[in-house]
């Protein structure tokens, strides 16, 4: 069991820059049930980026957009599109984890600062992760504004779908890459392996991809990487990398205690999900034996079932939200299971491959 060297305690929310955070809120409120509650921009002294803070259980999502073109968000959003641009921690003092995470061989992003408004301070820090991204840690002493400094508060609710959590978060990394951040999140952060698949689990007759889960001690915070393996197409690994112009977060798993509701209203929504054929259905009783939800049910809101010797799961992925084919999500239910639907990877990648093709990438 390793230990927890950088004193994570959770994610304290993920930030996403996006084109049009305005739009992108009304979106991720409308479509993914998230409220707003926080807000920073031109009107409270944000003269570089306008931040809609939106929360959906634990689930903390911050839409950002730069102001101007000299801005480095506005780099990213040049290079990458709408993605993710940094996942960030709460630490118990994040001095001590900036310091121990670089000594441990990590490149700093941003030093130890001190973020301060009326409601008091934080200190921040952040250290640079595949590709673009990076993750923040965050401590908090005695601040009391509603999420971070510089945020005013801005109730507007959403019509919460039941998600509670992030689940995981997958990074994409190049070919030959995914050992080195694996040994990466090990060493700087005290990560785990936590499951690997190989192109024998993950192969169709066109592409393969490689992932190891790397997971922290107490499992809560855990960090699928992936990298391309050689098929006979372009994998969906290559599309992400050739449209996100290089690494970055794939996709994000959103947590859910009761799939069926969520995603009957994330479909009502207009949420779209890839799509399985029937096929799958037919064979899932033999599959995955007993479960407690009803086989009509999963069939007709198209959703994914494995089972391994802990438990099952009940799982589906959007389609990318954005125009480039990059990030995704999913939604996950676990009865038990502590995988990430392994049992799935052929249907589903046949699934997405099918949509490469029609998009001209596969
Ligand atoms: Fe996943």
């Amino acid at each position: 069991m390793p230990d927890n060297p950088l004193r994570l305690k959770s994610i304290h929310h993920v930030t996403f820059v996006v084109g049009n955070a305005k739009q992108a809120a009304y979106y991720y409120r409308k479509a993914f049930g998230f409220s707003q509650f926080a807000y920073a921009g031109l009107e409270t002294g944000s003269r570089d980026l306008a931040c809609h803070a939106m929360q959906q259980g634990k689930a903390r999502f911050v839409l950002a957009t730069p102001y101007r073109s000299t801005s480095p968000e506005a780099d990213h959003l040049h290079r990458h599109g709408d993605g993710v641009v940094d996942i960030a921690f709460h630490v118990e003092d994040a001095d001590a984890a900036f310091g121990e995470a670089v000594r441990r061989g990590a490149q700093p992003a941003v030093e130890p600062r001190t973020l301060s408004d009326e409601h008091g301070s934080v200190r921040h820090a952040a250290i640079r992760t595949y590709g673009d991204t990076v993750h923040s840690f965050y401590s908090f002493t005695d601040y009391t504004g509603p999420f971070l400094p510089g945020y005013v508060p801005r109730p507007i609710a959403g019509e919460d779908v039941g998600i509670l959590r992030v689940d995981h978060m997958v990074g994409n990394v190049e070919l030959g890459q995914m050992e080195h951040w694996a040994t990466w999140y090990s060493t700087v952060l005290g990560f785990a392996r936590y499951i690997s698949f190989d192109d024998k689990d993950i192969s169709t007759e066109y592409s393969a991809l490689m992932s190891i889960v790397m997971s922290d001690n107490s499992y809560a915070i855990k960090f699928p990487l992936n990298e391309p393996a050689a098929g006979k197409r372009k994998s969906q690994i290559d599309e992400y990398l050739d449209f996100y112009g290089g690494p970055g977060v794939q996709h994000v798993a959103l947590l859910s205690a009761d799939i069926e509701q969520t995603v009957t209203r994330l479909r009502a929504n207009g949420v779209e999900f890839l799509s399985v054929p029937d096929s799958y259905y037919d064979m899932l009783p033999q599959r995955v034996g007993e479960i407690e939800e009803a086989i009509e049910m999963v069939r007709s809101l198209r959703i994914l079932v494995d089972r391994d010797e802990e438990g099952y799961l009940l799982q589906l992925f959007s389609r990318p939200v954005e125009d480039r084919p990059t990030v995704f999500y999913e939604i996950i239910q676990r009865k038990g299971s502590r995988g990430f639907g392994k049992g799935n990877f052929r249907a589903l990648f046949e699934a997405i491959e099918r949509e490469q093709e029609l998009r001209g990438n596969l």
